[in-house]
């Protein structure tokens, strides 16, 4: 029996969101649109859009509503966009999105640089969000970034992380995201967060948000997997990048991470075809090779013309 014995896995596509944010050049809202449009034809489960958040803070994404408001939406996708606060949470509404996505860092560092405030801030920040959002049944996620550990104050201890989802459960969020902000994550440690995870939160919804800085992205996944998740954010290409973490490079790619689970048995609901066709657009539209291996090499089992020497000589 193949190992993932059919599992179904979820996939939440963040290119236009974490992959686009931290491009130096602007892509135009109808490549954007067009792109998403594109990516809802490929059996994602949920698709981060974009982010509300200060266009001084994020240039790339200071089309938020244009993108939002553009793109066709499929019935059974979920469209979530990345808030950061009142003033975002706002403009995310008035867009009808199915979920925000609210962020704080796990580490008070990063949080520092990120959001320009203190912690304690943005989780008080961050209630106030969810008051507001509660009523119009808008599922409600968090971020937690440099879950694994954070870029300049290192390791971020697990009761640290799990002490910050448990305010957010206690005020009624559906979902966590563990977010390897700059690719500090490795296996054992992986394993360890998620099976603490979802022994304490069985009912919390959790992604896990990986990059793949130091190449552990694809073996993270799998300690994830072996621990009970089955909810990953991947972005195409393998683009991405937080602007305010020294260091950070791209994530999991969709393709990459889509190629290895499906050989494994598990169930993505991902067209791997399609999934290559609009990654292969990527370096046109971002300028710039882009990290993904499988958009490189293709599926194992594209095999290639034995050469006619061989044939040859096969021949005789
Ligand atoms: N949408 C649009 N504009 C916003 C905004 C939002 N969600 N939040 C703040 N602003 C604007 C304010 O109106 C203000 O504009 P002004 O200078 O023209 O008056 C400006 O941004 C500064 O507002 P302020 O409340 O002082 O916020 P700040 O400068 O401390 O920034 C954040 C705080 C969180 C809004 C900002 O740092 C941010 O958006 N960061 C993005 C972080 C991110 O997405 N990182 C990558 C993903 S993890
Ligand atoms: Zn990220």
């Amino acid at each position: 029996m193949m190992e993932g014995n059919n599992k179904k896995i979820y996939m939440q596509e963040v290119v236009t969101r974490d992959g686009f944010q931290n491009e130096k050049n602007f892509i135009s809202t109808d490549k954007k649109i067009e792109l998403i449009n594109q990516l809802s034809q490929c059996g994602y489960s949920k698709i981060e859009v974009t982010s509300f958040t200060s266009p001084k803070a994020i240039p790339a994404l200071r089309d938020a509503e244009q993108v939002m408001q553009g793109i066709i939406r499929h019935p059974d996708i979920t469209y979530t966009v990345l808030v950061p606060n009142i003033r975002g949470a706002e403009r995310a509404l008035s867009c009808d999105v199915d979920e925000v996505n609210l962020v704080m860092s796990a580490s008070e560092a990063h949080n520092l640089s990120n959001l320009r405030m203190a912690r304690e801030t943005s989780f008080y920040g961050l209630c106030q969000v969810i008051n507001e959002v509660q009523p119009s049944n808008t599922f409600i996620n968090v971020s937690l970034s440099t879950a694994f550990g954070c870029p300049m104050e290192g390791n971020v201890s697990l009761e640290t992380v799990l002490s910050w989802v448990a305010r957010f459960e206690e005020k009624g969020v559906h979902g966590i995201t563990l977010c390897d902000t700059t690719g500090m994550a490795y296996p054992t440690q992986v394993a360890e967060m998620v099976a603490a995870f979802k022994k304490r939160f069985p009912y919390l919804q959790l992604t896990v948000h990986l990059h793949n800085t130091r190449g552990m992205a694809l073996s993270n996944a799998l300690a994830a997997i072996e621990n009970g998740a089955d909810r990953f954010d991947s972005a195409l290409g393998g683009l991405g990048g937080c602007p305010y973490a020294p260091g950070a490079t791209g994530n999991v790619s969709t393709e990459d991470l889509v190629h290895m689970l499906e050989l494994m048995g598990y169930c993505t609901g991902i067209n791997q075809e399609k999934v290559l066709k609009a990654a292969a657009r990527l370096p046109a539209l971002v300028h710039h090779d882009v990290p993904s291996q499988v958009l490189k090499a293709g599926h194992r089992l594209n095999l290639h013309d034995i050469p006619d020497t061989i044939k040859e000589h096969q021949g005789n």
